[in-house]
């Protein structure tokens, strides 16, 4: 069946909640099918895309709203994207919300302190000596959402737990129809 509508499902949560990992293996998921599907992530966006901005209030927002507008673009024909994207205020992932259609909002909710356990990157331990400002959750507030169409607890399930979570909910949602078992 060919695909018609995109969607963009937005990954938000903590630096290291696996917002990349999960998009990662649902993309490959998708591309089995013959889906049409990119990934947009905010360590990538910041090489190319955002590269002269930081991470002040202000900045980040532009970010978010920079990414939106490409996920809009994509998702308008007929992909479906994949954002993996701090995005750790409320209002601007509103707006995209509200503005964007086919827009999913999946909390990739890991506790701070198994975030900063993991520290993929050593970014949390930089952070807390002071050599990176504005760090998400240590001094830069992450604003939980309030309703997100989906969550993953990656703390305590499997990737490919969560990964058929989000298959699921597209499928539910008519944005795909595909086997999401295994
Ligand atoms: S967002 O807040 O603007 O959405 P984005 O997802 O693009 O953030 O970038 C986050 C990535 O930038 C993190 O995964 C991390 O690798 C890196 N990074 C560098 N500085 C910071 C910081 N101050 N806060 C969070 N992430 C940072």
């Amino acid at each position: 069946m060919p695909q018609e509508r995109g969607a963009i499902v937005w990954f938000t949560g903590l630096s290291g909640a696996g917002k990349t990992t999960i998009a990662r293996t649902v993309a490959e998921r998708l591309q089995i099918a013959n889906l049409k599907v990119e990934i947009l992530d905010g360590d990538l966006i910041r090489q190319h895309l955002a590269k002269e901005l930081g991470f002040s209030h202000a900045d980040r927002i532009e970010n978010v709203r920079r990414i939106g507008f490409v996920a809009d673009l994509l998702g308008r024909n007929g992909v479906i994207v994949l954002v993996a994207a701090i995005a750790p205020h409320r209002a601007i992932r509103e707006e995209l919300k509200q503005n964007c259609e086919g827009f999913l909002e999946v909390y990739v909710n890991s506790p701070l302190e198994v975030c900063e356990r993991r520290d993929v990157k050593g970014l949390y331990a930089k952070a807390r000596s002071g050599l990176i400002p504005n760090f998400t959750g240590i001094d830069m507030a992450y604003e939980v959402p309030l309703a997100p169409d989906l969550e993953c607890q990656t703390e305590c399930e499997t990737i490919s737990q969560s990964t058929a979570k989000v298959l699921q909910k597209l499928v539910a949602l008519g944005y795909i129809s595909i086997d999401c078992r295994g």
